[in-house]
């Protein structure tokens, strides 16, 4: 089977969806890889590597397309990029489907056979496969690191001739795989951190890295707080605003405060208001992960770092594109083990009994197969019907 990596077309974009590593890997297994020339150059593999790894090259994506049974890319493709893949070209990428119907039925039209990796279900036997795992865990990382970087003070306790300098204090709100990364990696830096998160699960894994599980007057048990899937569940508007309530305390206290607080297909639920912000130690900073789903914080500009009231609120989107080199890495590794599951002997074997499979499927011979993905379609038909027959 020959793979082909084109060069990412999204502007922000730095990663490469296989790094060296992964394509020496494929070649021994047998398969083909063709990359595009400079695919690698923004996460710093270059083209020399990929040809010592035994892939060649191609200066033009359309040869590329032309020739690859099978594409994988990071981004989600343009609708004329999708034009100019041959029927049964099998596609792998980050294709958030719900968000990109468009997308899907064109993919269906042109009878692509379309994975979405964010589509894998998040299942132990699914962990190295695990590219949200991945690059929220990329993204924790690097939020905090702009947070140091904007922070005009230290974040370590110091003992100087000058006097003893307080550690910062961070608040991180939402203790998913990017909050304990980030609380992780605050805390290496030597600052006092406190977390908070809708799910009580994770209280002993923010205590485990040495950060504080910030109490609250309710408590909600497992399944009131979350799906089946391990994702937080929407809360009252009781519980909100009693969560507002501790958020107000603990935002005037702390120096930087991290939000990654999402609900999965929903608007990130706004927990940090401007009269928060106001009430804030000028100079402190806010790193809003959520920005992608609006924000978790009102005065957040999605893409944007901007300065409110003496507060750095920074809304920067893809952050793991900031950290081009590792996490292409990762994204590499988990795309060999998702390639792992979907081939046999260097070709396609898909065995539709995988929940695996079944799950990250969103296309294929011009069906549709994610129940989720149909499901939205309709919802959206209806309100077009609808619409149309109240004109
Ligand atoms: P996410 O990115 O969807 O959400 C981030 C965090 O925000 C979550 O911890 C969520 O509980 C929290 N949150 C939502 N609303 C909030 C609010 N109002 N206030 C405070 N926090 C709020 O979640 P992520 O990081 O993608 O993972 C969620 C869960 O998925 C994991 O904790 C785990 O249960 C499951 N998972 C399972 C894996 C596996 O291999 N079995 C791997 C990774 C995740």
């Amino acid at each position: 089977m020959k793979i082909g990596v084109p060069k990412e077309t999204e502007a922000s974009e730095k990663r490469v969806a296989l790094v060296p590593e992964t394509i020496s890997k494929l070649v021994k297994l047998g398969f083909e890889v063709l990359v595009e020339t400079g695919a690698g150059s923004g996460s710093y593999y270059p083209d020399h590597l990929y040809q010592e790894s035994g892939a060649s090259l191609a200066s033009d994506p359309s040869v590329l397309f032309g020739k690859s049974e099978m594409i994988v890319r990071v981004q989600k493709p343009s609708l004329k990029e999708v034009d100019s893949y041959p029927p049964k070209t099998v596609l792998i990428a980050f294709l958030q489907p719900l968000l990109n119907l468009d997308l899907v039925k064109r993919l269906a039209d042109r009878e692509i056979t379309a994975f979405s990796m964010d589509a894998i279900p998040r299942i132990s036997r699914a962990q190295s496969m695990d590219t949200l795992s991945s690059m929220s865990s990329a993204a924790g990382y690097k939020a905090v690191l702009l947070a140091a970087q904007e922070l005009p003070r230290f974040f370590p306790l110091l003992m100087t001739a000058a006097g003893t300098m307080t550690p910062a204090k961070v608040f991180v709100i939402g203790a998913g795989v990017a909050g304990l990364q980030a609380i992780a990696t605050a805390r290496r830096l030597g600052a006092v951190v406190e977390a908070f998160d809708t799910r009580p699960a994770v209280k002993e894994q923010v205590e485990s890295l040495g950060a504080k599980f910030a109490e609250i007057a309710w408590k909600l048990n497992e399944k009131q707080s979350q799906d089946a899937g391990g994702y937080a569940k929407e809360l009252s508007d009781e519980h909100q605003k009693k969560e507002m309530e501790l958020i107000a305390q603990k935002v005037k206290e702390s120096d930087v405060i991290i939000t990654t607080a999402l609900i999965p297909g929903k608007k990130a639920p706004v927990l940090i208001t401007e009269e928060m912000v106001k009430e804030m130690k000028p100079g402190s900073v806010i790193v809003d992960l959520a920005a992608e789903m609006g924000g978790n914080c009102s005065l957040t500009k999605p893409g944007e770092k901007v300065s409110i009231h003496e507060i750095k609120i920074i809304g920067l989107l893809n952050l793991p594109s900031l950290l081009s080199s590792h996490a292409s890495l990762m994204y590499s590794r988990n795309l060999f083990s998702f390639l792992s599951l979907l081939t046999k002997n260097g070709k396609l074997n898909l065995d539709w009994s995988d929940e695996i499979i079944s799950g990250a499927c969103i296309v294929h011979e011009g069906k549709i197969k994610s129940e989720p993905v149909k499901q939205k379609l309709l919802q959206t038909e209806a309100v077009q019907t609808e619409a149309k027959g109240t004109r």
